[in-house]
């Protein structure tokens, strides 16, 4: 196709603000799915995306539009999950684009979501188009929403598109300024090939899948095609495009996005943000720069059923293929016994793979308590990055210790402002900016450690502004802490699946907090067990789980068996995510305790 009638685009935009249903609208819209197939949401492809209602992996379809200037446009609509685990995904997705509509909610305004997208955009030069949704609301205030867009944002939004994407409102105005607004593809058919890998799935049947943008050149069914990260080679078995239904083209050329197939075995192989050329002709510059991403929040994962150790590896192992962003090995630890450590990009990122690997393979799990990396400098002038605290070396070798730091944005209404920043101080939080962004909403940007964050902070943020405050954070580097290991104690006996790494000015308060926790969430047994926070040798807090004083079963008589069994049962239910350490059966909630604490 002619570049000149070509548009790639995407949609960005904050958590709820209607990307989704917009995507929907659109395609819905161009006539590219039989409404019989359009499902809400179409392109959160899996169940547990329906489900929680966000996007995880990029998808892309392209549509066909006759504007009223009566010619025909193919239209690239790419998908970015909106979640900033999730941030280096977004940002190569938008580097296959040259514009995005940028949707804001109508009743809402801009959020810290919004802002973060929008700089990633704009590093990236795209054209944006403002869309304010949801004017449907009666609370809706299109005029605030666009003075808030220039005066935050600073993009000119005289011609923001109101709309709704619920009611179908605004979808033709929208279309005609994709056409109108984003400019053509740049780039040239006759160059050799040159293309943007910028995302990448696992496919039993096809194997691995790999979505292009192709920049320069043309790739066809046959081609050989090497990526330039380490020129290994392969040949096109399958190209082709997302209607949203796949369909197979002969070629993709300069200005398309759309799919390869090319028997590469293993996501691993692939990366994002990486180029693919002709290894006879090749591009001179490959596309700038991709980036191995690193996990940044560590777990363990252990088999409530020991004898699931080989299906839980099993299932790591398929979910890897999905993913290449999540890294798993084998842990032991002495409480809990197999297990995996596993590494994840972001709190949010963790919990979808626990919730897959319970709901896809079944399996019932013990997650331990999340940690950041520490990079610890021992006197003997070696660096270790430490994520397990099972790893912590003992204080005697440490020189000093830094901590991961993140910068985090907050939008927030007025009237909670006191409540955040104190939950910011409380977290070792560091003032950057603060100003008011309306007469009735405040920016503040804080420098918070990252451990400080992937502890339930967006919880507590949520409910100290019943819900209305905005949060995004992006990496800002290491500085030194004080960190310490706190250790856990279970009639005496160290529990390492447990220990925790506290800064030591929240060490008393953490340790004393999370006994009793702890021994709200440890049933009573037959004996009385001692809960105990240690530092060092020096045990700082403690609390006791009192013995049964009665027999359960006692009170049937019995007489009864059935109620008896049905008792039993009820006691077996009870276990299930249970785990026996020593003589002791620790609960899931005891391992998460530390999330709990104030
Ligand atoms: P993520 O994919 O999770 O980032 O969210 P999103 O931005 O895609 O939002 P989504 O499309 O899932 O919409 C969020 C909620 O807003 C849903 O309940 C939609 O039904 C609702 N919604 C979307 N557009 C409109 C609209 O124009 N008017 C109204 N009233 N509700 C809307």
């Amino acid at each position: 196709m002619d570049k000149k009638f070509i548009r790639n685009f995407s949609i960005i935009a904050h958590i709820d603000h209607g990307k989704s249903t917009l995507a929907d609208r659109l395609i819905e819209y161009t006539g590219a799915i039989d409404k019989r197939l359009m499902k809400d949401q179409l392109l959160d492809s899996m169940d547990i995306e329906r489900e929680r209602g966000i996007t995880i992996k990029a998808q892309t379809v392209r549509l066909q539009y006759t504007a009223d200037d009566g010619n025909t446009y193919q239209l690239n609509l790419i998908d970015t999950p909106g979640h900033v685990d999730f941030t280096y995904e977004v940002s190569r997705s938008l580097a296959a684009c040259e514009g995005a509509l940028l949707v804001v909610d109508a009743s809402q305004g801009v959020e810290a979501q919004t802002i973060a997208n929008v700089y990633m955009a704009i590093e990236q030069n795209l054209e944006l188009i403002p869309v304010i949704n949801k004017i449907d609301l009666p609370s809706a205030d299109v005029e605030r929403v666009k003075k808030e867009i220039e005066d935050v944002i600073g993009i000119d939004a005289s011609h923001a598109v109101p709309a709704s994407a619920k009611e179908g409102i605004g979808i033709k105005e929208i279309l005609e300024s994709v056409v109108k607004y984003i400019p053509e593809p740049k780039g040239d058919i006759n160059s050799p090939l040159k293309a943007m890998v910028f995302d990448s799935w696992y496919d039993s049947y096809q194997g691995v899948i790999i979505l292009i943008r192709v920049i320069d050149g043309e790739l066809k069914v046959g081609d050989t095609f090497c990526f330039m990260s380490n020129d290994k080679e392969y040949n096109v078995d399958k190209v082709g495009v997302f209607t949203p239904l796949a369909k197979n083209v002969d070629k993709l050329s300069a200005g398309e996005v759309g799919f390869v197939i090319s028997g590469i075995k293993e996501l691993k192989d692939v990366r994002i943000g990486d180029t693919l050329t002709d290894p006879k002709n090749r591009t001179k510059e490959p596309f700038p720069g991709f980036k191995h991403v690193k996990p940044v929040v560590f777990c363990g994962f252990y088999p409530v059923d020991t004898k699931d150790f080989e299906d839980l590896r099993d299932a790591l192992e398929k979910l890897s293929l999905n993913d290449s962003s999540f890294t798993y090995e084998p842990e032991n630890s002495a409480a809990l016994g197999f297990g995996f450590r596993c590494g994840f990009l972001g709190l949010l990122h963790m919990e979808i793979i626990q919730e897959r690997l319970e709901r896809e393979f079944d399996l019932n799990l013990i997650t331990t308590a999340p940690m950041v990396i520490y990079k610890v400098y021992k006197t003997n002038g070696e660096v270790v990055e430490v994520d397990n605290p099972v790893k912590f070396p003992n204080p005697g070798e440490i020189s000093y210790i830094e901590e991961p730091i993140i910068k985090a944005t907050i939008i927030v209404p007025n009237e909670y402002v006191g409540n955040v920043i104190q939950l910011l101080q409380s977290r070792r939080g560091f003032q950057k900016n603060m100003h008011y962004m309306s007469s009735t909403r405040v920016i503040l940007e804080y420098e918070v450690p990252l451990c400080e964050i992937v502890l339930d902070f967006y919880d507590k943020l949520k409910s100290i502004t019943k819900g209305y405050a905005s949060f995004d954070y992006e990496h800002a580097g290491y500085r030194e802490a004080d960190m310490v290991k706190l250790d856990i104690l279970i009639n005496g006996e160290p529990v390492d699946a447990l220990s925790i790494i506290v800064h030591r000015d929240q060490a008393y308060y953490k340790g004393r907090d999370l006994v009793e926790k702890m021994k709200e969430v440890i049933p009573r047994q037959m004996f009385e067990i001692a809960i105990q926070a240690a530092l060092g040798n020096k045990v700082i807090a403690r609390s006791t789980v009192k013995a049964f004083r009665k027999n359960v079963t006692a009170k049937c008589y019995g007489g009864d068996i059935t109620r008896k069994r049905k008792l039993l049962e009820k006691q077996k239910e009870g276990k299930k995510r249970m785990k026996m350490v020593g003589k002791v059966e620790i609960p899931q909630e005891a391992f998460l305790a530390v999330l709990k604490i104030n």
